[in-house]
């Protein structure tokens, strides 16, 4: 590579996500597409997310397969005791904001003294970093913009200045079940519940909703947008962004297209990267492998979901009470009061049918064939995992596009059902049986078709696919046309 002449030298991509597990996961499999390409990239993280991918993920090593990739960490701001918890996620986004922006610039302007790489040619920020735009701009580097949530739940949140426009914001009375009119194309399933959920305070002027208004308009402002979602999956609603973001790649399900992918270039299955910022508990795959076919129930709300006491107990009767098999994913740090303890209570309540662990290989269990249905919070990644493996899917979103994912997977593509604003025993209970028994074969149908579709999308010739090399192209017309 030292070698090599200046001008041969392959684009060099500057990637910055936020640092959470679900814009991290997407990211780093971006990246890992981005190198089998033969692209040189930076991936920039935090201090303290590269410190628990050292610890956690194999993602690290993994990656020095690749000569043209390499890691970049800075600080997000916060003192290292800080726990950067669910709660406290405004505060993390607030502290990078203020102080990655001369960080940013540094890196992209420190790459230009090594001989071996050209200077960055191109940054891809995570969609809610707007001031990398900024950075990127005074530095005089094109950007692109990856936003990590679905086509439906970016649109929703696109379209919010309208629904102020039109009166529909903020909400008129309680009746969480009018329906919404303004927001092009979900007219007919749209009702308010299923707003981003920042859709519920009564002030215009809350910060997190001028801040979802902000970051997403500012997305227009990049050269293009990539999103983590196929054509087949979210046409109707990719059609009318592309309104407004003509340059639109759709590259997903990414966690599928990297493996597809390192298939066809490595001829190799094996060499899948861990990406989690948790300690994973891969015993339950032995619990797994001792159950019946499609008979567990699968329970995990992502990485930033905190749960009160209440609302576990209400969980906790309600799975044991449906009689169905459960792997339970508790995460240490979701419950406050609890430390990572699980109360004995819990523990002995569940052990005759149900397995409970603190980080689950959830790719991994998705795919079981003892796995039968999810009990998700409609994370974006969550959702995609379960689409492609063909599991349907209980919903109980809990914040930000959580709301639209759920109202999407039940109403639209017909993968399962949507429980959000409860969060009763009984109700728990009757879902579960739902889904595992009356409603089986229907869910697992569409969930079946769903998944072949997500395949084709990535296989040669899919949309996916094509999308991915015209991006690179793009990448690489931005060096040759000396676009800066
Ligand atoms: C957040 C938002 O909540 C989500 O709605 C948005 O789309 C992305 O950012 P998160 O809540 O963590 O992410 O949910 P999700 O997008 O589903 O990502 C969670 C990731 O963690 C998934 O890739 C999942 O496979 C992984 N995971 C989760 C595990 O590997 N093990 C677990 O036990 C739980």
């Amino acid at each position: 590579m030292d070698d090599q002449e200046p001008e041969l030298l392959p684009p060099h991509v500057l990637i910055f996500p936020f640092p959470a597990q679900g814009h991290v996961n997407c990211m780093l499999k971006l990246a890992e597409l981005l190198c089998l390409a033969g692209l040189h990239v930076t991936l920039l993280l935090t201090h303290h997310t590269h410190n628990r991918l050292l610890r956690y993920a194999n993602v690290l090593s993994s990656f020095s397969r690749y000569p043209g990739f390499r890691f970049e960490t800075i600080s997000d701001g916060l003192p290292s005791e800080h726990p950067r918890s669910s709660d406290q996620l405004s505060e993390l986004f607030d502290s990078i904001k203020h102080t990655s922006k001369p960080l940013l610039k540094e890196i992209m302007l420190s790459t230009r003294h090594h001989g071996e790489r050209r200077p960055v040619t191109c940054v891809i920020a995570d969609g809610i970093l707007g001031f990398a735009m900024d950075a990127a701009e005074e530095v005089g580097v094109p950007i692109i913009y990856f936003r990590t949530i679905g086509a439906c739940a970016f649109w929703a949140f696109f379209c919010i200045p309208r629904l102020i426009e039109a009166g529909e914001l903020p909400f008129k009375g309680n009746e969480m079940d009018e329906a919404i009119e303004n927001v092009p194309g979900m007219e007919d399933y749209l009702r308010r519940r299923d707003l981003p959920s920042f859709c519920r305070v009564g002030d215009l002027a809350d910060p997190v909703l001028r801040l979802v208004i902000d970051e997403t308009q500012n997305t227009t402002r990049g050269q293009a947008l990539i999103l983590n979602t196929f054509e087949d999956l979210e046409g109707p609603i990719l059609a009318h962004i592309r309104t407004r973001c003509p340059k639109l790649y759709t590259i997903g399900p990414l966690h599928l297209h990297v493996k597809t992918r390192l298939i066809q270039e490595t001829k190799s299955s094996s060499l899948n990267s861990t990406t989690c910022l948790w300690e994973q508990d891969r015993s339950c795959l032995t619990w797994l492998d001792s159950q019946p076919l499609k008979s567990v129930i699968y329970v995990s709300f992502g990485s930033i979901t905190p749960m009160t006491k209440d609302q576990v107990m209400e969980f906790c009767h309600g799975l044991v009470n449906s009689g169905k098999r459960f792997l339970w994913v508790i995460r240490p740090d979701s419950v406050k009061g609890w430390e990572g303890q699980i109360p004995a209570e819990v523990r002995e309540g569940t052990k005759e049918r149900g397995y409970i662990v603190g980080w689950a290989p959830q790719e991994e269990v998705l795919a079981h064939q003892a796995v039968g249905g999810f009990l998700t919070h409609s994370g974006w990644n969550s959702t995609l995992e379960s689409m492609v493996v063909g599991v349907p899917m209980i919903c109980w979103p809990y914040f930000g596009d959580q709301q639209v994912n759920s109202r999407f997977v039940s109403e639209v593509w017909k993968l399962g059902l949507d429980m959000k604003d409860t969060c009763d025993r009984v109700v728990v209970e009757k879902m579960v049986r739902d889904l595992m028994e009356k409603r089986r074969d229907e869910s697992i149908l569409s969930a079946d078709q769903m998944g072949k579709m997500a395949r084709e999308s990535v296989r040669e010739g899919g949309s996916s696919y094509s999308n991915l090399d015209r991006l690179i192209d793009d990448i690489r017309l931005m060096i040759m046309g000396g676009e800066k």
